[in-house]
């Protein structure tokens, strides 16, 4: 009789024990994800790429088994959150724009940690698009990496509400139509690591708040229209590994804090109207692979600095800089340089053999100056460099006559 009973109450417990399994899992299948999160993403998603699109359709589980190309979602007490958002046609089924527009909805997946608009906002003419100025702030404990990638239809100015991203550590605004000052509050992305303003239309200063930006690792402001002068703040950034200013108005002397960039590789200022001469403190950027400085009236002297304290240059392009005076001996111990650009300068008196014999060197370009004398170079050399090497425009130079019967003399020099 006992036993019996035990049985029938052990099979009880085993079915329904089964039955609390099975129902367990059916739950796990569909993802918890707060139906107001579902819809903030659906909105949000249809403001960018067209109403059109219907998410409750086409995802009715987006952070589950319907998983949208372009978002990606994670779980915070047991419930999923959208985390991830990336717009653009950057596979064939991304989520691609039309008309897009930021809507209300948006602002509120205060979750986002990454979040990525590429070729998104792209008719100038029909449909031009600011970033809105307020509400950036609603991201602020969670964004970390915000890009807008060839955008050539978003225009207006950077937000100033974005210096209170302050968990942000990549900020890339690379090739769209933005416009006017970048805000000073920039410099207060104390987390940044990645500043890219590149290939827009910037204007006025850089702010001097960029000072502030402690753990940058790389600033890009190249192409744009930014004026003024490098301000003396940027020396303050020890950490970081990569300047670009090219491309830009850039104006004054370069201040003698850029010394204290020691683990900067590359230093790209081409392209601007830098001048007052090669600042002495450059020498102790040691780190430096790549330095560019072509097309400034930097003007001065070219032995001004130690050259051989930046034993890692492999880049070095000083053309059309303004430059005068001799070529220092100090520049042929550079070990590892493999590009010099001289050229278009006002530089004088006769080539150091040793310059042209350095054992990285693959292009070397010393055309439109005032050498003189005669270029000690062996036909090896000419045969090496080809078309690397460009020695005319030298009135005053002349190569060594032994040499005429080959075809690899230097074009445009005359035999002595
Ligand atoms: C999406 O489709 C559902 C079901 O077909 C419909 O009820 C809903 O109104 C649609 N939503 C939009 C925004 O079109
Ligand atoms: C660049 O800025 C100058 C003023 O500094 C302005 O005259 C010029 O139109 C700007 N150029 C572009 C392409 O925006
Ligand atoms: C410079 O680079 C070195 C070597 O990578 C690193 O140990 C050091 O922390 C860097 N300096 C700064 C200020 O980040
Ligand atoms: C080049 O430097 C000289 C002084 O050595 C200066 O007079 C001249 O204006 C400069 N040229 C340019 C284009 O800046
Ligand atoms: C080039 O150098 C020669 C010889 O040193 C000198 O006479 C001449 O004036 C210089 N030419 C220019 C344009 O500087």
């Amino acid at each position: 009789m006992k036993n019996s009973f035990l049985a029938i109450f052990l099979v009880f417990l085993f079915v329904g024990w089964f039955v609390i399994l099975c129902g367990g899992q059916e739950d796990q299948d569909v993802a918890p994800m707060e139906t107001k999160e579902k819809e903030r993403l659906y909105l949000a998603i249809q403001g960018f790429i067209g109403k059109q699109w219907n998410g409750s359709d086409l995802y009715p589980d987006p952070c589950g088994w319907t998983p949208i190309q372009g978002v990606s979602c994670d779980l915070f007490d047991g419930f999923w959150y959208v985390t991830g958002l990336n717009i653009g046609p950057i596979y064939d089924n991304s989520l691609q724009c039309t008309n897009a527009k930021f809507s209300h909805q948006f602002f509120e997946l205060t979750h986002l940690r990454s979040l990525t608009f590429f070729n998104c906002f792209s008719s100038p003419s029909q449909n031009p698009t600011e970033i809105p100025p307020s509400n950036w702030e609603k991201f602020s404990a969670s964004l970390e990496s915000l890009e807008f990638r060839s955008n050539s239809a978003l225009i207006g100015t950077i937000p100033t509400s974005f210096g209170g991203l302050k968990r942000l550590q990549s900020l890339v605004l690379l090739e769209n139509g933005l416009t006017g000052k970048i805000p000073m509050e920039l410099g207060n992305l104390v987390s940044l690591r990645r500043l890219v303003l590149s290939g827009n239309r910037f204007n006025g200063e850089i702010p001097v708040s960029f000072g502030g930006l402690t753990e940058v690792l790389i600033i890009d402001l190249s192409r744009n229209n930014l004026s003024g002068s490098m301000p003396l703040t940027l020396g303050g950034l020890a950490a970081l590994l990569k300047l670009d200013l090219s491309n830009n108005k850039l104006e004054g002397k370069l201040p003698k804090e850029i010394g204290n960039l020691k683990n900067v590789t590359l230093f790209d200022l081409r392209s601007n109207k830098f001048l007052g001469g090669l600042v002495q403190s450059l020498e102790e950027m040691i780190s430096l692979k790549e330095m560019a400085m072509s097309s400034n009236p930097i003007g001065g002297e070219l032995s001004e600095i130690q050259w051989e304290n930046l034993r890692n240059l492999e880049i070095l392009d000083l053309s059309n800089t303004n430059l005068t005076g001799e070529i220092p001996e100090s520049m042929a111990k550079l070990k590892r340089l493999r590009f010099l650009g001289l050229n278009d300068n006002k530089l004088s008196g006769n080539i150091p053999p040793k310059t042209v014999t350095m054992p990285s060197l693959n292009a070397l370009y010393l055309n439109g100056n005032n050498f003189t004398g005669k270029l000690e170079v062996s036909v090896w050399f000419y045969k090496k460099m080809g078309r690397r090497f460009g020695a005319w425009n030298n009135p005053n130079l002349c190569y060594k006559a032994e040499f005429t019967s080959t075809v690899h003399v230097p074009y445009g020099v005359k035999p002595c």
